[in-house]
């Protein structure tokens, strides 16, 4: 049933699991490639000594994996552009007795970067993806320089040719749908943006390189009409959510649970970037678009205090309850199972 391409891929079923920032790490990633996918650990939000010990532990597996990267241009800190956003937010500010001048301004997240690449050169992991285009070419280079497959997200046509040329060995073809941020990095105007298929055909037609399509992919039947498409394989993140061995917090697995978990918006409120989450206080009463959110990834830092004095109370108010259109596929199975469903090969 598999196209010839997923033969580039070092794996053998083509189900690729979309690296998650937050809500998992070696866990999901050593479950997912021992089913015959390919695991992915998401570095954004991990520090060093942590990369270290996920890479250390699919190192030992023997297994392929991918290590993913964030690679934003870092912002230039506007203190008025902050005042703006925090004055936003006072309501909420005042009533968790969060002052302002606690928030920290410094950005929480770093780009990859050359200390990246040399952590990355002791483990020498087989594939690295990125979000938010690639870094500059002389780390690119080192990755290829030990056989590393290089992948990054393509939300258009545009994007796809850009990063191909800029030496992608696959594009992530990221669709509309998709849950958590939108790889979108040469433009801001979401009027670009495609559904999947349509995004995958556009890129299958143009492009020599293999293609992933993600975005909305639940069903096995997705799964085959993106391979049929001629897609290399497809990335799915948001239907591992509710699997045994994601680290999704129990604010993010109940509404993925609740009724109107199919409600999701494209909201740039929890970091300043888009990206899809279902409704809370956050993305209805803020969002889910605000004009005056600071840049990627400032605007974090007041929802990150706010978060946590809202979920120390027991609400999702301000937690990023990330999720595709796909979330009804959800299910509280072990990921290997999930992997077997995807790809439609006999449950054991
Ligand atoms: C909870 C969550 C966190 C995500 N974090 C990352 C990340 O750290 N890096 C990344 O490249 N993509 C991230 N994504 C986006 C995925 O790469 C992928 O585009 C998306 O999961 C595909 O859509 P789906 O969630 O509907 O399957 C995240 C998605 C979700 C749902």
């Amino acid at each position: 049933m598999f196209d010839q391409r997923t033969m580039q891929l070092p794996i053998r079923l083509p189900i690729v699991q979309s690296p998650m920032a937050g809500v998992q790490d070696a866990d999901l990633a050593l479950a997912v490639s021992a089913a015959g996918g390919l695991g992915s650990i998401p570095a954004a939000m991990m520090s060093a000594g942590q990369l270290a010990d996920n890479m250390a532990r699919m190192q030992a597996s023997g297994l392929a994996y991918n290590v993913n990267f964030f690679c934003h241009q870092p912002p230039k800190v506007k203190l008025d552009a902050l005042e703006a956003w925090h004055k936003r937010l006072s309501p909420w500010l005042d009533k968790y007795d969060l002052a302002s001048k606690n928030i920290p301004l410094e950005p929480s997240r770093q780009p990859f970067s050359a200390a990246n690449a040399d952590l990355l050169a002791q483990f020498k992991p087989p594939v690295v993806s990125f979000h938010f285009g690639l870094p500059a070419a002389d780390l690119v280079a080192r990755i290829k320089g030990w056989g590393g497959l290089v992948m990054s997200s393509a939300t258009t046509l545009e994007e796809a040719e850009w990063l191909a040329d800029k030496g992608a060995d696959v594009v992530i073809a990221q669709g509309i749908e998709a849950g958590g941020h939108r790889g979108i990095f040469l433009t801001a105007d979401l009027a670009t943006q495609l559904p999947t298929m349509e995004l995958l055909q556009a890129c299958v037609a143009n492009l020599e390189v293999p293609i992933i399509a993600a975005g909305g992919i639940g069903t096995q039947a997705q799964v085959q009409a993106c391979l049929d498409a001629g897609a290399a394989a497809v990335q799915v993140g948001t239907t591992f959510l509710l699997c045994d061995e994601a680290a999704t917090n129990a604010f993010h697995r109940r509404a993925l649970q609740s009724e109107g978990a199919n409600k999701t918006h494209l909201t740039n409120v929890f970091s300043g970037r888009p990206a899809r989450s279902m409704e809370n206080v956050a993305v209805t009463e803020i969002g889910p678009w605000s004009d005056v959110v600071p840049s990627f990834p400032l605007a974090g830092n007041a929802m990150g205090l706010l978060r946590k004095a809202a979920e120390a109370v027991g609400k999702d108010d301000f937690t990023p309850l990330w999720s595709g259109t796909n979330n009804r596929a959800c299910d509280t199975i072990p990921a290997a199972q999930m992997v077997r469903r995807l790809a439609g090969v006999e449950d054991k």
